[in-house]
């Protein structure tokens, strides 16, 4: 008999719901994605004129961090900590067990990992970049190589601020945005066994692959791949950290894309993405739907090193800088990422946002990923050069004419090197990204309609300049300027072809 009544439905409802439809097929032989969920609590949100929008944005140095939410039509600057919750989070919150030592709600926490992700030995942290932080802490030196399938901006600061470098070993159409290669987040292993032996094993702290991989566009890697790594890694005495921040999208696309897969469902394919690490941490803010992160393992003796770590930065052991309440809702929302019609949400709603705007031409990523859809602000705006910050122009601009926020993914989010240079982002990503269970159909199409609309308008978009910029992660609070005042520009002509919103 459970203990918990709810945690019986949840349980059955995972094993049962690959019968669930995902997505479903209309009689005209149309597909759309269909919501497994009902909306039981709602907040207003309003769509203010567009030239209060260009005030916005222009207030917030055309950086679409600094708007505030009174002035956002649809929020999809991120993922993170802004996910719908589910009736039986909001329940663990109130149920939850305060106390600064050894709350039974850590320990509910504690079963719901071992459950899911199969780890006897787990901490939490208060988001997923303090995981990063002790983990850099405890294992990097300075003059350190951490090889990773991609980095994000989180993880490249704190490998860096210890001294070490970080090396992307991608195969190499991962950068190219518009590709059919279904596993673009892939770890190149020739490229990693060279490493090994150009720095010596001594040097590597350690391997890090990154599930439905960020920053190159939500891209996943295959269980074939992440095996073969971990054999590397076993041959050289290397421990493998996953970042799972992003793990249930990329178990779904494994689920979709992957041979031998397909009859598995995603709770077993996340199961076994986690028995291949040596370490594993994840932002508990995007798939989990709570604000929270975690770092787990079945390697006693790593964890042992960095559990002392943690009431010095975060915590006590049993709330590591969490509050209890969000850790009861982390606990249920553990088992409910595993739930296809959780784990697959977002990725259908970017499968259907992607693939309408590669019909009318506009350079998208492909193939559709988790996370977002990404605009390639470099073929979006050929004429922006790239010292002038695209992603950064495009992510304004489609604020000025939706009030939609996105974020900018290229050189803005990239801090220059040691000597001050600037250093040029691999891609130019303008990312609207898909809160899990938040945007229906209907707030996609009106995105859809007005990136088509500025796709027609392209030219009147010119490129940015920095006029204040934080010694590092200058992305969160740079503030920029438009080039020619094309902002203003924009917004009459959206005025006169549109109207105020
Ligand atoms: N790793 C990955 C792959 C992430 O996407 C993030 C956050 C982190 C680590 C850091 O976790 O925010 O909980 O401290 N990504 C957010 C985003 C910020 O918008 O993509 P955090």
């Amino acid at each position: 008999m459970c203990k918990y009544a709810d945690l019986a439905t949840l349980r059955s409802r995972q094993q049962h719901s690959r019968c669930d439809p995902m997505s479903i097929r209309l009689s005209s032989g149309k597909e759309i994605p269909i919501e497994m969920h009902k909306t039981r609590m709602v907040q207003k949100i309003s769509l203010v004129p567009v030239e209060e929008r260009l005030k916005a944005i222009d207030e917030a140095g055309y950086n679409t961090f600094l708007l505030k939410t009174k002035d956002i039509f649809l929020d999809m600057l991120t993922d993170s900590g802004v996910n719908a919750m589910s009736d039986n989070q909001f329940a663990a919150m109130i149920r939850a067990d305060d106390a600064y030592a050894g709350s039974m709600t850590f320990y509910e926490f504690a079963d719901a990992v071992e459950e899911v992700l199969g780890f006897k030995h787990v901490m939490n942290t208060h988001q997923g970049r303090a995981a990063e932080h002790l983990l850099a802490k405890v294992f990097i030196k300075s003059g350190d190589v951490i090889p990773t399938n991609y980095h994000f901006t989180t993880t490249r600061g704190h490998i860096e601020l210890l001294g070490g470098t970080v090396l992307e070993i991608y195969y190499d159409d991962a950068l190219k945005t518009e590709s059919t290669n279904p596993f673009k987040g892939n770890m190149d292993p020739q490229k990693l066994k060279n490493i090994i032996k150009k720095y010596g094993k001594d040097k590597v702290a350690f391997v890090r692959m990154e599930a439905t991989t960020n920053l190159i566009g939500g891209q996943p890697f295959s269980m074939a791949n992440l095996r073969e790594i971990r054999q590397i890694c076993d041959e050289h005495g290397l421990i493998l950290v996953i970042d799972g921040s992003l793990i249930c999208e990329n178990a779904y696309l494994i689920m979709q894309r992957e041979k031998g897969y397909q009859s598995k469902t995603v709770a077993e394919i996340v199961k076994e993405i986690c028995s291949i690490s040596g370490l594993y941490y994840m932002s508990g803010r995007k798939n989990t739907c709570v604000r929270g992160g975690m770092i787990g393992t079945n390697n006693e003796e790593l964890f042992e090193k960095i559990r002392p770590w943690l009431p010095v930065y975060e915590g006590f052991y049993t709330y590591g800088g969490m509050s209890m309440r969000e850790i009861g809702a982390m606990a249920v929302g553990i088992r409910e990422m595993v739930d296809p019609t959780v784990a697959g949400c977002s990725v259908e709603q970017v499968k259907y946002f992607v693939n309408r705007l590669v019909e009318t031409g506009v350079p998208v990523v492909t193939p559709p990923g988790g996370l977002a859809c990404h605009l390639d602000a470099m073929k979006f705006l050929p004429h922006v050069p790239q010292r002038q910050y695209p992603a950064g122009a495009l992510s304004a601009a489609l604020y000025i004419v939706s009030g939609i926020r996105s974020m900018e993914r290229g050189t803005v989010s990239t801090d220059r090197d040691k000597e001050g240079k600037e250093v040029m982002a691999d891609v130019e990503l303008t990312r609207i990204a898909i809160p899990r269970r938040v945007y229906s159909i209907s707030h996609i199409e009106y995105a859809i309609d007005r990136i088509n609309w500025l796709f027609k308008h392209r030219d009147l978009v010119k490129g940015l300049k920095f006029v204040y910029e934080p010694p590092v992660l200058r992305f969160f609070g740079g503030k920029l300027e438009p080039l020619d005042d094309w902002g203003k520009k924009l917004t009459e002509t959206f005025k006169k072809e549109i109207g105020d919103s």
